[in-house]
């Protein structure tokens, strides 16, 4: 949506370039502050004002409200691996591999056992800190299911470079099992 939005933007600013190259004399029947006031406040505000509301939206969709109760996942980050814990499943752990339901907002609640790491997927939402004795949180929604990759995007010692997960998005149906089997296979390694 902002690519978008820039591509009108730049976009205008050609049609703009063009009509003055192609007709020179054209820009200097209006005004310099006319050119300020439709150039640099009109034209912006056009495309500016419905990307700040469109972004603002998106921006509301990503907060974890009191009230709302989505899936919550708990992501642990400890030198040098990530375990993840499903307090809506009876509580199973999964290391390594976070499983996450598509198309609804997941809550992962972020901490770490030993010092600052940091939870990123980059095809999601933003990084956030995991930092020890403290729970972030930030809300992630998948739309297609499908594997995805997932790092410590935090300086944690020797091991840091090798502390990555992968990230299984679940048909919402799927989920439950998923998470159960992942469980349960690990627990027989
Ligand atoms: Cu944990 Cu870098």
């Amino acid at each position: 949506m902002m690519l978008a939005g820039a591509a009108v933007l730049f976009a205008l600013v050609l049609v703009l370039f063009l009509m003055v190259y192609r007709r020179p004399g054209w820009g200097s029947r209006v005004s310099p502050g006319r050119w300020i006031v439709l150039g640099g406040l009109v034209l912006p505000a056009i495309v500016l004002i419905p990307l700040i509301c469109y972004a603002l939206y998106a921006g509301e969709q990503l907060l974890p409200l009191p009230g709302h109760a989505p899936q919550r996942i708990e992501a642990i980050g400890k030198q040098w691996n990530w375990t993840f814990r499903y307090p809506d499943q009876g509580g199973v752990e999964t290391h390594g591999v976070l499983h996450v339901p598509a198309g609804m907002p997941v809550d992962i609640v972020v901490t770490s056992q030993d010092v600052v790491h940091s939870f990123w997927i980059p095809r999601f939402a933003g990084k956030i800190d995991a930092v020890p004795g403290h729970a972030t949180h930030l809300r992630i929604q998948a739309d297609q299911p499908g594997e995805y990759e997932g790092l410590c995007n935090q300086f944690c010692g020797l091991g840091h470079a090798g502390m990555h997960f992968s990230v299984s998005v679940d048909r919402p149906e799927d989920f439950a099992a998923a998470v159960k089997q992942a469980a349960t296979g690990e627990g027989m390694k």
